[in-house]
């Protein structure tokens, strides 16, 4: 089964291994009045998924499903997720509502604004759009305000089966990710552009305590230095990216 783990208060991480890609795959129950999904996850993986969540959550009683950007990780299995919860809706930003979700989820879902919030009962969150980073022009970043959590989807991605929670590092082990990804199938999968810094710069404005991380170990401590210090490491790689493609 998929393992669990609390990474925040009532912030549950459940992870899988996926051997051929060697990457983990992180998705995020929150237990609220409310309950959240962050990440519904692939199709192939939600029998084993619910039943992780199951361990934390009424599966039934999902109330919000929400995600990055429209990619089978990401929302792969969302219909099965509105299968399982009668009374679940997914909510996204308005791009990718036009784009993908009005198409694609079987009910239509919540649009949440640039400054909308959602409130769950004890937690209010947002979802930052950040278009093209880390890929797609419909990418958002979820952050919990009670408890200051960033969920930074592919950003921060590291390949093997790491620890659940690291403390430090996590921008260098994202970095030598990067670099050796450059070489790979997973090449250019994280965009740099003249607005990428700045972007990375807001999300450390926001001062997370926990870094919620898709494909790899989420990160409890000053998130904003790992934040700039992406930043910085996106550049490097750009700029051997751009020598290698001449
Ligand atoms: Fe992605
Ligand atoms: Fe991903």
């Amino acid at each position: 089964m998929a393992s669990v783990t609390e990474i925040a208060p009532d912030v549950f991480r459940i992870t899988t291994f996926n051997p051929t890609t060697r990457l983990s795959y992180s998705h995020f129950v929150i237990r609220d009045d409310e309950p959240v999904l962050y990440h519904a996850g692939l199709r192939s993986c939600f029998a084993e998924l619910s039943e992780a969540a199951a361990s934390v959550v009424d599966v039934q009683k999902i109330r919000h499903i929400g995600f990055s950007h429209f990619e089978s990780d990401e929302c792969g299995a969302l219909n099965d997720w509105l299968e399982a919860a009668p009374d679940a809706v997914a909510f996204t930003g308005p791009l990718c509502a036009a784009t993908s979700l009005n198409d694609f989820a079987i009910r239509s879902p919540a649009v949440l604004g640039k400054d909308a919030t959602l409130e769950t009962g004890t937690k209010r969150f947002r979802l930052i759009p950040t278009p093209h980073l880390p890929h797609g022009w419909d990418s958002a970043m979820l952050f919990e305000e009670s408890d200051r959590t960033l969920f930074v989807s592919d950003l921060f991605t590291d390949s093997g089966d790491p620890a659940p929670v690291i403390d430090s590092g996590l921008a260098d082990r994202a970095h030598q990710f990067l670099l050796r990804a450059e070489q790979s199938l997973f090449a250019h999968s994280t965009n740099f552009n003249p607005s990428s810094r700045g972007q990375l710069e807001a999300l450390a404005e926001l001062g997370p305590k926990t870094l919620a991380v898709m494909h790899g170990s989420s990160f409890s401590g000053e998130g904003s230095q790992e934040l700039l210090q992406l930043a910085s490491a996106m550049e490097d790689v750009f700029k051997k990216q751009a020598v290698i493609d001449g």
